[in-house]
């Protein structure tokens, strides 16, 4: 039967499977440290406030991607280029969602509209990483070094989004409200077809160093296909709207010490 977890299971006993998920997410990882990094350097002064959290915030995608590295060097694999078609932050970045690297490599302070941005951008991807990690958490959380592995970077994502929720609703209260709704619903949109399109890319690139049957890749695009309907009708809506977390702070003060993989 094809589960999830069997699914898994083969991504992960299979080392060239393993080296190129673990390498497809360490760079994603790493991408999204470097852009928190750079947003907080150009932070504007009338959001400095925020700073210390958008470097947290970095800092922790950077782990994760240190992380999965660490993952791959435990079983003495080296990492592997990243397929363009599986780069879901550089798609993102190419379709105009967030802010451009253009943008992040000048040295000109932040607008608070780009901080909307940011974090509206944020909101909506850090829900799917949350959903994932979450995903992994059910499937391997008794697993030796990955469960350790997904526990730790799971509980960051669930913080990341819990400060986005928080912090647009700030903004929102401050009059931002309606293009916050604006950028939420069109990232949302763009998100789904681009995880759409970059988990066939994944699949089929999968799928060719496992050796999967012609009726097990058709079966599991049909999966993503059905996935993207789903999210397009109803499921994109839960990526648009705020509640203010439980958690509150959730990225304030200084990142736990955690024992590190890397
Ligand atoms: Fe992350
Ligand atoms: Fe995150």
């Amino acid at each position: 039967m094809l589960s999830a977890k069997s699914l898994f299971q083969e991504i992960l006993d299979n080392d060239a499977s393993f080296r190129l998920f673990c390498s497809i997410a360490a760079s994603g990882e790493a991408q999204g440290g470097w852009e928190n990094g750079r947003i907080a350097a150009l932070v504007p002064q009338s959001q400095r406030a925020l700073a210390p959290k958008i470097a947290r915030h970095g800092a922790d995608e950077d782990k994760h991607g240190r992380i999965f590295h660490a993952l791959m060097r435990k079983r003495g694999l080296e990492p592997v280029p990243v397929p363009p078609d599986t780069d879901y932050t550089m798609l993102l970045e190419r379709n105009g969602i967030g802010l451009t690297h253009d943008k992040l490599k000048a040295d000109r302070p932040l607008t608070v509209d780009d901080i909307v941005t940011y974090l509206a951008h944020s909101r909506v991807t850090e829900q799917r990483a949350s959903e994932q990690m979450r995903l992994l958490l059910r499937l391997f959380g008794d697993h030796q070094d990955i469960g350790r592995a997904v526990r730790m970077i799971s509980h960051d994502e669930d913080n990341h989004l819990a400060y986005c929720h928080e912090e647009l609703l700030r903004l929102a209260y401050a009059g931002h409200g309606r293009a916050i709704q604006r950028i939420l619903r069109e990232c949302a949109l763009a998100e789904i077809r681009i995880y759409r399109d970059v988990s066939l890319a994944v699949m089929a690139h999968m799928g060719r160093v496992l050796r999967w049957s012609r009726a097990r890749n058709a079966l599991l695009a049909l999966g993503i296909h059905a996935l993207y309907v789903w999210e397009r009708a109803v499921g994109w809506r839960r990526m648009v709207t705020l509640e203010m977390p439980e958690r509150r702070d959730a990225l304030g003060g200084p990142a736990p010490k955690a024992a590190e993989f890397a």
